[in-house]
């Protein structure tokens, strides 16, 4: 989603607000704005593209001031354009903001403050509101603070935003948004994500929810929707979020695809905390497991996981399915939830949802100190570092290994698995990636694309079609093999390419019967398996591996699929359009 970010120090910052949020435009990449304070109003800059293309053609990093502003956009109201980009600014000038989340009553706001207040609205968006209020109260009460106060008192929805006043006061307000106050030496940062934060700013304050902080040249204070000042503890962040490049790959998706044989080894590696929620998932009668997109598929492989290696029977519930049959929830049940940023809004209401039927909130997370994270009695780390392309890939298998980890734990070691053979597995699929490019090159004019797979290899379909469906825009469907007959038939002809995910285990033999049912229709046949088949027109081939793993490794190819199709098609598989990381509104 948005990201939004504020910079005070005793430099011109615009330089280093640039620099940050291209750290952060994985969250929101279709349009890019910086403001600063200047002693009689508020300076700004916006455009529609990337920061890098937006700033060689503005020079957003050339404004000169001590505080600023900046924003990357993902749309949600108003369309993009460079009007509806961030900051926006009040009538007067005086105020500029930046926002991410939505504000649920902008109209009528918006509609009370042309009436009543002569405001003239620039842009199409519901962010607007937030500058006018602000200097609306502000100009009553000359208070920074009581404006804050008074103007969150009037807006309804979910959202965090930064507001800059003109003599160099800024106030970063959270409301269910993810807001981090990053605290230098001699500057103060406030950030979507502490992966925007620059190398010399370390120490961090989380700010809680309907909190808000002042900054005042070097001075920060926090207070909570109330005005009571509010109590903050400060943390370090590891430099490994803070260095967060490319390094020598040229998309950030093909260096965490790369970087899997080192994250699947640490997945997970909190014994305290592991052992936390095997407990918890043992002792519950009812275990709902619960996630969106690739998080979702993994709360599917684990009711094939715990079902098969523990018998512990779990429901998979779409995380914003989950308020539709929230009268289903047995009070006092299990609540798994897994997430990679701990921020998508879909988890975070299904966790609220559990939490009025007194279920336990566990979790599966990637940033500890996520908003999930504070939601759940334990969570457990993937550990797999900053992810920053937006199709997910090394957390995904993080989460399947966890899961593993948990099923084995579950059954008193009965799987005793050794990641370090799945890691060789991945650096052998990994040496050679010559066979999938040349696939790419050669199916990249395709329009329709199909995965199956049968039982567990089911949910690993659906994950490979979404990689491929959102970074290279073929339409692709995951499929259960055993499904094909009941209707996806009817869409096989010469020109339908089908991978099939054939691992030499229980499904194999009836994968046959659906490989004979698509090439009797003359469809190609994909197979992805450690054996090869004359019936295949081409062989992914995979490490043969202890039968229960496959689904760890069989995924790996089909990332791959998605990123070289991708390049293919010329596509910037980091930033697929309409996209954004961290889904962060419903
Ligand atoms: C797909 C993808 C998304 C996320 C989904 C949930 O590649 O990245 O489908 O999996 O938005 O995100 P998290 O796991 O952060 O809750």
């Amino acid at each position: 989603m948005c990201s939004i970010l504020g910079l005070s120090g005793d430099y011109d910052v615009a330089s280093a607000i640039v620099d940050s949020l291209q750290k952060m435009e994985y969250r929101g990449y279709d349009s890019v704005g910086v403001a600063v304070n200047n002693d009689s109003e508020i300076l700004v800059k916006k455009g529609v593209g990337k920061v890098k293309v937006v700033n060689d053609s503005i020079h957003m990093d050339k404004l000169t001031g001590n505080v600023g502003i900046g924003h990357t956009r993902w749309a949600t109201h108003g369309g993009v354009t460079t009007e509806n980009a961030h900051p926006h600014t009040c009538n007067t000038g005086s105020i500029g903001v930046v926002h991410n989340g939505i504000i649920e009553n902008y109209v009528e706001l918006r509609k009370d403050l042309e009436k009543n207040h002569n405001v003239v609205f620039k842009s199409s968006t519901d962010t607007e509101v937030i500058p006018n209020l602000l200097q609306i109260y502000f100009e009553k009460s000359h208070d920074v603070k009581k404006a804050i106060m008074d103007t969150v008192q009037k807006l309804k929805g979910h959202y965090a935003f930064v507001a800059l006043f003109k003599d160099g006061q800024m106030v970063g307000v959270r409301n269910h948004e993810p807001l981090v106050l990053g605290i230098g030496r001699n500057d103060l940062l406030l950030t979507s994500d502490v992966v925007g934060l620059p190398e010399n700013i370390s120490s961090v304050s989380y700010i809680e929810d309907k909190q808000f902080v002042i900054i005042n040249k070097n001075k920060y204070r926090i207070y909570d929707f109330e005005g009571n000042v509010a109590q903050s503890s400060i943390k370090t962040i590891p430099k490994s979020y803070q260095n967060v490049s490319k390094g020598l790959y040229e998309h950030f998706t093909i260096k965490e695809i790369f970087e899997q044989p080192k994250t699947i080894l640490v997945a997970g590696e909190e014994k305290n905390n592991l052992e936390k929620i095997v407990e918890f998932i043992r002792d519950s009668d009812y275990v709902y497991v619960t996630g969106s997109g690739t998080s979702y598929h993994i709360a599917v492989i684990a009711k094939y996981l715990f079902s098969r290696f523990a018998g512990k029977k779990v429901e998979h519930v779409m995380a914003s399915e989950m308020k539709y049959s929230s009268q289903y929830i047995i009070p006092n049940s299990t609540l798994f939830a897994i997430s990679q940023s701990g921020e998508s809004a879909d988890i975070l209401e299904s966790v609220a949802i559990g939490k009025t039927k007194n279920a336990k909130i566990l979790s599966m997370i990637n940033s500890k100190n996520s908003s999930l994270a504070r939601e759940s009695l334990y969570s457990i780390g993937l550990n797999c570092g900053p992810e920053i392309g937006v199709a997910a890939t090394k957390s995904f298998t993080s989460q399947m290994a966890i899961l593993y980890k948990i099923a084995d734990k579950l059954c008193d070691d009965c799987l005793g698995i050794n990641f370090n053979t799945v890691s060789d597995a991945y650096e052998k699929m990994l040496s050679n990636t010559s066979k999938i490019r040349e696939l790419a090159k050669s199916i990249k004019h395709i329009q329709n694309i199909f995965v199956i797979g049968r039982g567990i290899h089911y949910p690993i379909a659906k994950e490979g079609a979404l990689k491929i469906k959102e970074i290279t825009y073929i339409h692709a469907e995951g499929i259960a093999g055993g499904e094909l007959k009941h209707g996806p038939l009817a869409l096989m002809d010469s020109s339908t390419y089908v991978i099939v995910i054939n691992p030499d285990d229980d499904s194999y033999v009836d994968n046959a019967s659906s490989i004979h049912e698509i090439k009797s229709r003359n469809a190609k046949v994909i197979g992805i398996s450690n054996k090869p088949d004359a019936n295949y027109d081409y062989w992914i081939e995979i490490p043969t591996i202890r039968t229960d793993l496959y689904p760890l490794i069989e995924i790996i190819p089909l990332q791959l699929i998605a990123y070289y199709l991708a390049l293919e098609r010329g596509i910037d598989p980091d930033y697929p359009k309409n996209l954004a990381k961290s889904v962060t509104v419903k």
